[in-house]
């Protein structure tokens, strides 16, 4: 059997920007601060009747359009998401019937912002097993509604916004070269969103009142140097399995965490900054869907061209990160 590969991608953000002058109007921050500390400048926000699945069904239209797909066609749809927009049933569950895949069976997977790198791997296995013929990863997330809009800390990060690919296998010399994944269990709590789950339900005034429901970051600053760190040793990983040099490598599509951790990252790999794509001063941290969304710009603005090698590499609560070396 030949490699799995990367045949489509699409991504789609909401219309509506908030910049960190609107952010100015109601937090006691400015945008020189979030500037400096993060590289962003402002965010999407969806529309209130806007779902995880909506953002996604775009997505994944534009990938299947790029693959030359019909809905029909998918046998097996993976949703990377920590903001389905149901518990019961799975994001991926809507995104299915809203995408008239009448044809494909569908689940969500979980791990934060390292999840499409994760999503990418569950549906890999199936193809390579023979399982399925094709698949759609999407990555999708609508951030902003679980915030507390006064934990200036957090909410500055994060955005609204969904990305997706066709995989199928390839005949030539090019597809999925390797993914690795990781997890760490044992500090989970340093990125969390305690409420809604078996712990806190049902949910209560108090819940609510003590901000369960909103996405926490205990001690930002440490995870800072841990995100370093991951995503700094899931690129040497995958480069070591191929016996690849970073030099080889065109482009570096990485989880878009903070500018900071991207340039350090850089330094560490000996790396110039042009080899590693940077969106987030115009979208923020959109967890699973940064980098599919990173992937989708730089394929249609030409940052990469067939026989390219390109790598992604993600890092998130769980905690989770991961990486994975395609040859476009
Ligand atoms: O996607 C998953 C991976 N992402 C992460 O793991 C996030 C990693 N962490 C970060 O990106 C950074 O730690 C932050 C951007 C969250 C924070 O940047 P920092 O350089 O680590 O700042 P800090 O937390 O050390 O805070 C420095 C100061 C504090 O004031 P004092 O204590 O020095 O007086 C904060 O209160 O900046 C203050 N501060 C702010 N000031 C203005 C914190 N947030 C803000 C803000 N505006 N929005």
């Amino acid at each position: 059997m030949g490699r799995i590969g990367i045949v489509g991608t699409g991504s789609y953000l909401p219309e509506k920007v908030l910049t960190n002058y609107d952010l100015e109007q109601f937090l006691d921050t400015s945008d020189e601060w979030i500037y400096t500390r993060t590289g962003i400048r402002q965010r999407r926000v969806a529309a209130p009747e806007q779902a995880t699945s909506d953002l996604a069904k775009v997505a994944c239209e534009r990938a299947l359009e790029a693959a030359g797909m019909e809905p029909e066609e998918v046998e097996l749809i993976i949703l990377a998401t920590i903001t389905p927009d149901t518990h019961c049933p799975a994001g991926a569950n809507w995104l299915e019937a809203k995408l008239g895949a009448v044809n494909a069976v569908s689940m969500d997977v979980t791990a934060a912002c390292t999840g499409f790198i994760f999503a990418l791997s569950v549906a890999e296995q199936y193809l390579r097993c023979g399982t399925y013929r094709n698949a759609l990863v999407a990555a999708s997330e609508v951030m902003t509604r679980t915030l507390d809009w006064n934990d200036r800390t957090t909410c500055i990060l994060w955005g609204d916004g969904a990305g997706a690919v066709v995989l199928k296998e390839v005949e030539d010399d090019s597809g999925i070269l390797s993914i690795h994944i990781h997890t760490d269990g044992a500090h989970g709590d340093t990125l969390l969103l305690p409420g809604g789950g078996s712990k806190t339900t049902p949910i209560s005034h108090e819940s609510v009142d003590k901000k369960l429901h909103t996405l926490q970051m205990i001690e930002a600053n440490q995870s800072f140097k841990v995100a370093v760190k991951r995503f700094t040793e899931a690129c040497e990983e995958a480069l070591a399995h191929n016996g690849l040099d970073i030099s080889d490598v065109k482009v570096i599509i990485p989880h878009q965490a903070n500018l900071r951790i991207l340039q350090a990252m850089a330094k560490r790999l000996n790396v110039p900054m042009e080899k590693v794509y940077v969106n987030i001063e115009r979208y923020g941290n959109i967890s699973s869907a940064t980098v599919p969304i990173a992937l989708d710009e730089a394929v249609r603005d030409g940052t990469i061209q067939k026989g390219d090698l390109v790598l992604l590499t993600a890092f998130g609560g769980g905690l989770t990160w991961g990486s994975s070396l395609i040859r476009w």
